[in-house]
């Protein structure tokens, strides 16, 4: 078995790219960029890659040998069995990382050693300390970390971030937020690294929930500390299909939490309440379709510090008006926050897309990031968040105790070599 493939009909390149092969015709060069994990969500990310003018698609990774030379050929690239001998042939300058999870940190840290930026899908890492020597290593050679979590350029997340950080509800004081989709034991069936600690690292809580959490973060802040229950409910694995939390964070909002992979996607459910009004969305997209969530805003008649005091009557509710942010008035506001995308699409860059939203934004924030030394839209920083939610989560349930934040790391470390072993179990695992 050989470690590089050969791909044929690019005869002067070789197996990897030389400086001269990536200048573009106008003399600028080109940003020369490598996939690795090319079957599943990497296929999206080639596409995407392909799509942007600035970049060049120079080379692929996968251990699977026979669509890796597919791929490689069809599309006319080098192609490595080994993520190690793209990196020794000098051959990108940014990769994506979309391989099972347990390879993320590996693989990422690797690049980052080798003077390359990453775009790494989510979840970021399976383990905080994980996320942190990627930071660290990051920050050091002055490299971009951007993460997958492209949830947060949906229609709705943004809408909600958006009257959140307007203060049109105040102070935020109450959320509950509920999510969840079925997935079958098939699901594990086909991809055997998702049902195991060590490979994907958690169950729900790493794969699905991972973004939700993410944009729990993202809106309302640092946690200070987590309760929660976590467990196996019916799926025939040792990984978690169900979890309910309890979150302080730090600004004093406290957060209910339910997410299921034990139900079908229907009527998921966000209510974000503060002392001037509140938000409700009664049955959250989420994946698709999510530019049709329906978001209504009621706002009390005064803040509730000043009505706490002036409502005479010991059961007098305040008032409140109701009103429903509209299909249309959605759209605008998403386009407006997305100005950029707006004017990619103008441009025909995001050719494919009839609405704004996800990946392909995030991965051209990515370019343009390593391009002009900016921040991408999901940061390696604000995507740690993320994984320390998880941890936290994982370690309050399993150890049967309040975590209190920041967590600490080698605590989780420990807890998950016992998860791995089985020296560790979450309730009703199998
Ligand atoms: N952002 C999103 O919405 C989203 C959606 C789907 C998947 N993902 C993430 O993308 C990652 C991949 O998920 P997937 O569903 O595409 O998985 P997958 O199993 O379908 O694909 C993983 C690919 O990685 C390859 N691979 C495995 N080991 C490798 C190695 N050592 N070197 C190079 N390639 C290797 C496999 O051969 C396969 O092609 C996961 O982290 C997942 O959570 C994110």
């Amino acid at each position: 078995m050989f470690s590089r493939l050969q791909y044929s009909g690019c005869a002067s390149a070789g197996y990897y790219f030389h400086s001269d092969s990536y200048k573009k015709v106008v003399g600028v060069s080109k940003l020369r960029f490598g996939v690795i994990g090319i079957n599943g969500i990497g296929k999206y990310h080639i596409r995407r890659v392909m799509e942007d003018e600035r970049v060049e698609l120079a080379a692929l990774v996968d251990v699977n040998e026979e669509s890796l030379r597919a791929v490689a050929s069809e599309l006319n690239v080098s192609g490595f069995l080994d993520y190690r001998d793209l990196l020794d042939a000098d051959a990108v300058d940014a990769v994506s990382i979309a391989t099972p999870h347990h390879l993320h940190a590996e693989i990422g840290l690797a690049c980052l050693k080798a003077g390359v930026h990453i775009y790494l899908e989510k979840p970021f890492a399976n383990r905080l300390s994980e996320v942190d020597a990627m930071l660290a290593e990051a920050a050091f050679r002055k490299l971009k970390i951007c993460v997958g979590h492209q949830y947060r350029l949906h229609q709705s997340p943004q809408t909600m971030k958006y009257i959140i950080d307007s203060g049109e509800l105040g102070r935020v004081m109450q959320v509950l937020w509920t999510w969840a989709e079925f997935r079958p034991e098939s699901y594990y069936e086909r991809d055997a690294w998702r049902r195991n600690w060590h490979t994907a690292g958690g169950g729900l809580l790493m794969n699905q929930a991972s973004h939700d959490l993410d944009l729990i973060c993202w809106m309302f802040g640092r946690p200070a500390a987590v309760s929660a229950e976590v467990m196996t409910q019916l799926h025939d694995m040792a990984l978690d299909d169900a979890f309910s939390a309890s979150i302080v964070f730090e600004d004093g909002a406290l957060a209910t939490l339910q997410m299921s992979i034990n139900r079908p996607r229907a009527f998921s459910i966000r209510h974000v309440a503060g002392d001037r009004g509140i938000l409700v969305m009664p049955d959250v997209r989420s994946l698709t379709g999510d530019e049709r969530d329906l978001i209504r805003v009621g706002l009390y008649e005064d803040r509730l510090t000043t009505l706490n005091v002036k409502l005479p009557g010991p059961h007098m509710q305040p008032g409140i008006e109701w009103r429903t942010i509209s299909d249309s008035g959605h759209r605008r506001l998403h386009e407006k926050l997305l100005r950029p995308a707006r004017l990619w699409r103008k441009l025909g860059v995001l050719k494919q897309q009839k609405k704004t939203t996800g990946l392909p934004i995030l991965l051209r924030s990515f370019v343009d990031a390593v391009l002009t030394d900016g921040e991408p839209l999901v940061s390696g920083t604000s995507a740690r968040a993320a994984v320390e939610l998880i941890n936290g989560i994982l370690l309050s349930a399993v150890r049967k105790k309040p975590v209190q934040f920041p967590v600490d790391a080698a605590e989780y470390d420990e807890l998950f070599e016992e998860l791995c072993t089985g020296a560790s179990r979450i309730r009703g695992a199998r």
